[in-house]
């Protein structure tokens, strides 16, 4: 097949940097990764980019098409070729380019290697002498994470580190979800700490973008969603950000709304709250600050009541309380998943079973 393709080149030793056109004859299984050898090896040898396994496991061959973060080796060029597109391929966002294709790495290492990712064991040594065994719903709980190769494509997506460089971002935190969420580590409360400081969890936009262009569905927005949940769980709330989350379950517990009138001084403090008076009565002079005495109650404020006793009942706290966890279960294509989900429930020591809204009688 003929496939088209426009790259960003950068030259570092000029500066230099322009859109260039090419057109090559490839198999009709070809990747980008495979065309781009094509490019370099029979039309310009000049062409710079990494790549390693060709098999989406070393994660090297992160780069853009047409805007958005792919793996390389994973996208397949057939139907874009049959298309008659030409796609415009570009180095990784948020990481400064090297040459070409090829970012530079190191505050993305240096953030992996902030999170401790490895295990701090804090367990006792098995009575028999032998290996420390865990079932296979405890590790079920870090299963997506676990997934991650450390591509980067989450990285270039995200938009807290466009505006805070220093951001952990997904990739790390997701990293230390796989830790914190590990039954065998022994620093879950320092790593919450540390992991919920400044540039941490909290700092997280929600914009979803990582989820969406992961290329292993690691999904590592549920990550720092599940990180947060933990946070509070461990009580561990002096962010604002953990503030402001207790304060949105508080609100929709008592009157089945937000009640943003008392976000700012539930969240920020009286002090700090007063500092901002003259932006309030702002708002107050223009009928936007949502004051109600008593506060509105919402009509069918027992369901978001009865959705706050579900949690507490089912004992889902933290990351167990993060819906998202079943559908990631329920995507499990591996040999160890046997029988239905109800069947994995019902194992001894597994995750408590979720409520489910059609569920007849279940409220
Ligand atoms: S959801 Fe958070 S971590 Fe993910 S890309 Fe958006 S801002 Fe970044
Ligand atoms: S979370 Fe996904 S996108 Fe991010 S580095 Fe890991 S595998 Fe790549
Ligand atoms: S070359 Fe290894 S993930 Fe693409």
């Amino acid at each position: 097949m003929q496939v088209a393709l426009k790259i960003w080149r950068f030259d570092p030793t000029t500066g230099g940097r322009g859109l260039k056109e090419y057109e090559i004859d490839a198999p009709e299984e070809a990747t980008l990764l495979d065309c781009l050898d094509i490019v370099k090896d029979r039309h310009d040898g000049s062409l710079s980019y990494r790549k390693s396994c060709r098999m989406m496991i070393c994660g090297s061959c992160g780069m853009r098409m047409d805007g958005a973060a792919v793996l390389a080796c994973k996208t397949r060029m057939y139907e874009i070729a049959q298309a008659g597109q030409v796609p415009v391929i570009s180095a990784m966002g948020n990481l400064p380019v090297v040459k070409d294709l090829v970012v530079d790495m190191d505050s993305f290492w240096d953030k992996f290697k902030a999170m401790k990712p490895y295990l701090q064991p804090g367990y006792e040594q098995p009575d028999d002498g032998r290996e420390y065994r865990i079932s296979q719903e405890q590790m079920n709980v870090i299963h997506k994470e676990a997934l991650c190769v450390n591509c980067g494509c989450c990285v270039s997506e995200c938009n807290a580190m466009e505006s805070d460089p220093e951001f952990l971002g997904p990739q790390a935190l997701a990293k230390g979800m796989r830790f914190v969420g590990d039954p065998r580590d022994g620093a879950t409360v320092e790593r919450l700490e540390q992991y919920s400081g400044e540039h941490g969890i909290w700092e997280c936009t929600r914009c979803f973008f990582c989820n969406e262009r992961c290329p292993k569905g690691v999904d590592p927005r549920d990550a720092i969603a599940k990180l947060g949940a933990e946070t509070v769980k461990a009580g561990i709330d002096r962010d604002m950000g953990a503030k402001h989350a207790k304060w949105f379950v508080r609100s929709t517990e008592t009157t089945g709304w937000l009640r943003e009138t008392e976000l700012v001084p539930k969240t920020q403090g009286v002090v700090s709250s007063i500092k901002q008076m003259k932006f309030a009565m702002s708002l107050v002079r223009h009928n936007k600050a949502g004051l109600a005495f008593p506060p509105h109650v919402a009509k069918d404020v027992g369901e978001a009541r009865n959705l706050h006793k579900l949690t507490k009942a089912q004992d889902r706290q933290g990351a167990l309380g993060h819906v998202q966890g079943e559908k990631a279960l329920g995507r499990l294509a591996h040999g160890h998943v046997s029988g239905s989900l109800e069947e994995i429930y019902a194992r001894p020591g597994a995750a408590p079973r979720p409520y489910l809204p059609e569920e007849e009688g279940a409220a």
